[in-house]
Protein backbone atom coordinates (compact mmCIF):
# COMPACT_ATOMS: atom_id res chain seq x y z
CA UNK A 1 0.00 0.00 0.00
CA UNK A 2 1.13 3.91 -0.80
CA UNK A 3 1.13 6.06 2.10
CA UNK A 4 2.91 9.62 2.29
CA UNK A 5 6.43 10.18 2.82
CA UNK A 6 5.86 11.74 6.27
CA UNK A 7 3.81 8.60 7.82
CA UNK A 8 6.48 6.60 6.66
CA UNK A 9 8.85 8.15 8.87
CA UNK A 10 6.53 8.44 11.46
CA UNK A 11 6.30 4.38 10.65
CA UNK A 12 9.90 4.04 10.62
CA UNK A 13 10.12 5.11 14.40
CA UNK A 14 7.93 2.58 15.31
CA UNK A 15 9.88 -0.56 17.18
CA UNK A 16 9.26 -3.83 16.29
CA UNK A 17 7.14 -5.81 18.94
CA UNK A 18 5.53 -2.66 20.19
CA UNK A 19 1.84 -2.01 21.16
CA UNK A 20 0.83 1.01 19.45
CA UNK A 21 -1.98 3.59 20.09
CA UNK A 22 -2.05 5.95 16.50
CA UNK A 23 -4.16 9.37 18.40
CA UNK A 24 -5.69 11.49 15.42
CA UNK A 25 -5.60 8.17 13.35
CA UNK A 26 -8.28 9.93 10.77
CA UNK A 27 -7.84 7.70 7.89
CA UNK A 28 -5.72 5.33 9.56
CA UNK A 29 -3.29 4.77 6.17
CA UNK A 30 -0.57 5.03 8.78
CA UNK A 31 -2.08 2.10 11.46
CA UNK A 32 -2.76 -0.21 8.34
CA UNK A 33 0.91 0.33 7.41
CA UNK A 34 2.11 -0.54 10.28
CA UNK A 35 0.80 -3.63 10.77
CA UNK A 36 1.79 -4.99 7.45
CA UNK A 37 5.12 -3.84 7.54
CA UNK A 38 5.81 -5.41 10.93
CA UNK A 39 6.02 -8.77 11.86
CA UNK A 40 4.75 -8.47 15.35
CA UNK A 41 2.70 -5.51 16.68
CA UNK A 42 -0.35 -4.44 17.96
CA UNK A 43 -2.15 -1.33 16.64
CA UNK A 44 -5.28 0.81 18.05
CA UNK A 45 -6.31 3.76 15.69
CA UNK A 46 -8.24 6.51 17.98
CA UNK A 47 -10.08 9.76 17.02
CA UNK A 48 -12.01 11.78 18.72
CA UNK A 49 -14.95 12.53 15.86
CA UNK A 50 -17.01 9.52 14.03
CA UNK A 51 -16.33 11.02 10.53
CA UNK A 52 -12.58 10.17 10.10
CA UNK A 53 -13.41 6.95 12.51
CA UNK A 54 -15.57 6.13 9.76
CA UNK A 55 -13.41 6.07 7.05
CA UNK A 56 -10.60 4.50 9.01
CA UNK A 57 -12.82 1.01 9.45
CA UNK A 58 -13.92 1.37 5.97
CA UNK A 59 -10.25 1.61 5.15
CA UNK A 60 -9.44 -0.96 7.49
CA UNK A 61 -11.99 -3.37 5.99
CA UNK A 62 -10.66 -3.11 2.64
CA UNK A 63 -7.56 -4.69 3.73
CA UNK A 64 -9.62 -7.22 5.70
CA UNK A 65 -7.87 -6.44 8.89
CA UNK A 66 -10.78 -5.58 10.97
CA UNK A 67 -9.59 -8.51 13.65
CA UNK A 68 -6.33 -7.16 13.62
CA UNK A 69 -6.77 -3.42 13.96
CA UNK A 70 -9.36 -1.91 16.86
CA UNK A 71 -10.76 1.26 16.45
CA UNK A 72 -11.65 3.59 19.25
CA UNK A 73 -13.68 7.06 19.63
CA UNK A 74 -12.45 8.83 22.23
CA UNK A 75 -10.49 11.94 23.00
CA UNK A 76 -6.83 12.40 23.25
CA UNK A 77 -5.25 8.94 25.20
CA UNK A 78 -8.48 8.47 26.75
CA UNK A 79 -8.94 5.65 24.75
CA UNK A 80 -5.49 4.06 25.74
CA UNK A 81 -5.13 0.65 27.77
CA UNK A 82 -2.40 -0.95 29.96
CA UNK A 83 -0.71 -2.82 27.27
CA UNK A 84 -0.19 0.38 25.17
CA UNK A 85 3.38 1.10 25.03
CA UNK A 86 4.26 3.19 22.21
CA UNK A 87 1.85 6.59 21.22
CA UNK A 88 1.96 8.08 17.93
CA UNK A 89 0.20 11.31 17.17
CA UNK A 90 0.83 13.29 13.99
CA UNK A 91 -0.52 15.77 11.91
CA UNK A 92 -2.09 18.36 14.61
CA UNK A 93 -0.53 21.64 16.16
CA UNK A 94 1.98 21.12 18.70
CA UNK A 95 0.14 22.60 21.76
CA UNK A 96 -2.69 20.52 20.56
CA UNK A 97 -0.40 17.28 21.40
CA UNK A 98 1.00 18.81 24.28
CA UNK A 99 -2.27 19.36 25.87
CA UNK A 100 -3.30 15.59 25.39
CA UNK A 101 -0.57 14.14 26.91
CA UNK A 102 -0.07 16.85 29.28
CA UNK A 103 -3.17 16.64 31.26
CA UNK A 104 -3.39 13.03 31.61
CA UNK A 105 0.00 11.87 32.78
CA UNK A 106 -1.34 9.24 34.61
CA UNK A 107 -2.24 7.32 31.66
CA UNK A 108 1.33 7.52 30.69
CA UNK A 109 2.29 5.21 33.22
CA UNK A 110 3.17 2.23 31.07
CA UNK A 111 4.46 4.51 27.93
CA UNK A 112 7.59 4.15 27.02
CA UNK A 113 7.74 5.65 23.89
CA UNK A 114 5.99 8.70 21.86
CA UNK A 115 6.18 9.64 18.32
CA UNK A 116 5.28 13.23 17.10
CA UNK A 117 5.03 14.67 14.45
CA UNK A 118 3.36 18.31 14.68
CA UNK A 119 2.50 21.11 12.81
CA UNK A 120 3.92 23.68 14.39
CA UNK A 121 5.25 25.12 18.22
CA UNK A 122 8.24 21.90 17.52
CA UNK A 123 10.31 23.99 20.15
CA UNK A 124 7.40 24.21 23.26
CA UNK A 125 6.43 20.61 22.35
CA UNK A 126 9.71 19.33 22.80
CA UNK A 127 10.27 21.54 26.22
CA UNK A 128 6.69 19.86 27.70
CA UNK A 129 7.09 16.38 26.67
CA UNK A 130 10.96 16.53 28.27
CA UNK A 131 9.14 18.21 31.48
CA UNK A 132 7.02 14.83 31.51
CA UNK A 133 9.74 12.81 32.34
CA UNK A 134 10.87 11.77 28.70
CA UNK A 135 14.09 12.13 26.47
CA UNK A 136 14.54 12.98 22.82
CA UNK A 137 16.28 9.44 21.41
CA UNK A 138 15.45 10.57 17.39
CA UNK A 139 14.63 13.43 15.34
CA UNK A 140 14.28 13.68 11.77
CA UNK A 141 13.62 16.48 8.98
CA UNK A 142 11.18 16.14 5.67
CA UNK A 143 9.92 18.07 3.17
CA UNK A 144 6.90 17.52 1.45
CA UNK A 145 5.07 19.73 -0.78
CA UNK A 146 7.59 22.56 0.13
CA UNK A 147 6.93 22.56 4.33
CA UNK A 148 9.49 20.96 6.28
CA UNK A 149 8.13 18.48 9.12
CA UNK A 150 9.68 17.37 12.55
CA UNK A 151 9.06 13.28 13.64
CA UNK A 152 10.53 13.26 17.02
CA UNK A 153 11.15 9.88 18.84
CA UNK A 154 10.67 10.69 22.81
CA UNK A 155 11.89 7.89 25.00
CA UNK A 156 10.88 7.47 28.95
CA UNK A 157 13.96 8.82 30.77
CA UNK A 158 15.53 12.36 31.72
CA UNK A 159 18.23 13.90 30.06
CA UNK A 160 19.00 17.77 30.32
CA UNK A 161 19.03 19.55 27.11
CA UNK A 162 20.71 23.51 26.94
CA UNK A 163 18.15 25.98 25.76
CA UNK A 164 19.55 25.79 21.68
CA UNK A 165 18.91 22.24 22.09
CA UNK A 166 15.23 22.68 23.39
CA UNK A 167 14.97 25.30 19.91
CA UNK A 168 16.58 23.21 17.33
CA UNK A 169 16.43 19.56 18.35
CA UNK A 170 19.69 17.99 20.16
CA UNK A 171 19.68 15.09 17.49
CA UNK A 172 19.36 17.47 14.59
CA UNK A 173 21.98 19.42 15.82
CA UNK A 174 24.05 16.11 15.85
CA UNK A 175 23.17 14.99 12.65
CA UNK A 176 23.43 18.51 10.88
CA UNK A 177 21.63 17.08 7.46
CA UNK A 178 21.40 19.10 4.71
CA UNK A 179 17.93 19.36 5.09
CA UNK A 180 18.44 20.69 8.65
CA UNK A 181 20.90 23.35 7.54
CA UNK A 182 18.43 24.53 4.41
CA UNK A 183 15.51 24.71 6.99
CA UNK A 184 17.82 26.86 9.57
CA UNK A 185 18.87 29.37 6.41
CA UNK A 186 15.32 30.18 5.87
CA UNK A 187 14.36 30.04 9.34
CA UNK A 188 17.53 32.56 9.80
CA UNK A 189 15.67 34.84 7.26
CA UNK A 190 11.99 34.41 8.09
CA UNK A 191 13.24 35.66 11.67
CA UNK A 192 15.28 38.86 10.10
CA UNK A 193 12.53 39.40 7.82
CA UNK A 194 10.16 39.47 10.78
CA UNK A 195 12.56 41.99 13.09
CA UNK A 196 12.84 44.36 10.14
CA UNK A 197 9.27 45.28 9.91
CA UNK A 198 8.29 44.42 13.80
CA UNK A 199 7.79 47.78 15.84
CA UNK A 200 10.19 48.29 18.65
CA UNK A 201 7.46 48.33 20.83
CA UNK A 202 6.71 44.27 21.03
CA UNK A 203 9.95 44.62 23.20
CA UNK A 204 9.42 40.48 24.61
CA UNK A 205 8.49 39.32 20.89
CA UNK A 206 11.55 41.08 19.13
CA UNK A 207 13.95 39.67 21.92
CA UNK A 208 12.71 36.10 21.71
CA UNK A 209 13.12 36.55 17.94
CA UNK A 210 16.88 37.42 18.33
CA UNK A 211 17.47 35.43 20.98
CA UNK A 212 16.86 32.44 18.21
CA UNK A 213 18.32 34.38 15.97
CA UNK A 214 21.83 34.20 17.83
CA UNK A 215 21.04 30.25 18.26
CA UNK A 216 20.38 29.64 14.79
CA UNK A 217 23.54 31.47 13.78
CA UNK A 218 25.59 29.47 16.35
CA UNK A 219 24.83 26.07 14.39
CA UNK A 220 24.78 26.92 11.51
C1 LIG B 1 -5.10 16.23 10.13
S1 LIG B 1 -5.64 14.73 10.80
C2 LIG B 1 -4.12 13.84 10.87
C3 LIG B 1 -4.32 12.43 10.44
C4 LIG B 1 -3.11 11.52 10.53
N1 LIG B 1 -2.68 11.34 11.90
C5 LIG B 1 -1.97 12.05 9.68
O1 LIG B 1 -0.95 12.46 10.21
O2 LIG B 1 -2.13 12.04 8.44
C6 LIG B 1 -5.96 15.09 12.49
C7 LIG B 1 -6.90 14.09 13.15
O3 LIG B 1 -6.80 14.24 14.55
C8 LIG B 1 -8.08 14.12 15.13
N2 LIG B 1 -8.03 14.77 16.44
C9 LIG B 1 -7.90 16.09 16.72
N3 LIG B 1 -7.89 16.30 18.05
C10 LIG B 1 -7.98 15.07 18.63
C11 LIG B 1 -8.03 14.61 19.98
N4 LIG B 1 -7.97 15.46 21.01
N5 LIG B 1 -8.12 13.28 20.21
C12 LIG B 1 -8.19 12.39 19.18
N6 LIG B 1 -8.17 12.77 17.88
C13 LIG B 1 -8.07 14.09 17.61
C14 LIG B 1 -9.00 14.77 14.11
O4 LIG B 1 -10.33 14.33 14.27
C15 LIG B 1 -8.36 14.31 12.79
O5 LIG B 1 -8.92 13.11 12.33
Amino acid sequence: MKINERLKLVASFVEENSNVIDVGCDHALLDIYLFLNRKKIRVVASDVKEGPLKIAKSNIEKYNLQDKIEVRLGNGIDTIDDKIDTIVISGMGGLNMVGILKYKKDELKHVNTIILSPNNEVANLRREIVKLGYYIDDEELLEEKKQVYHVIKFKKGKKRYCQTEIELGPILLQKKSKLFITYLEKERKKIIKLLDILPKKYLKRRYQLKRELKEINKSL
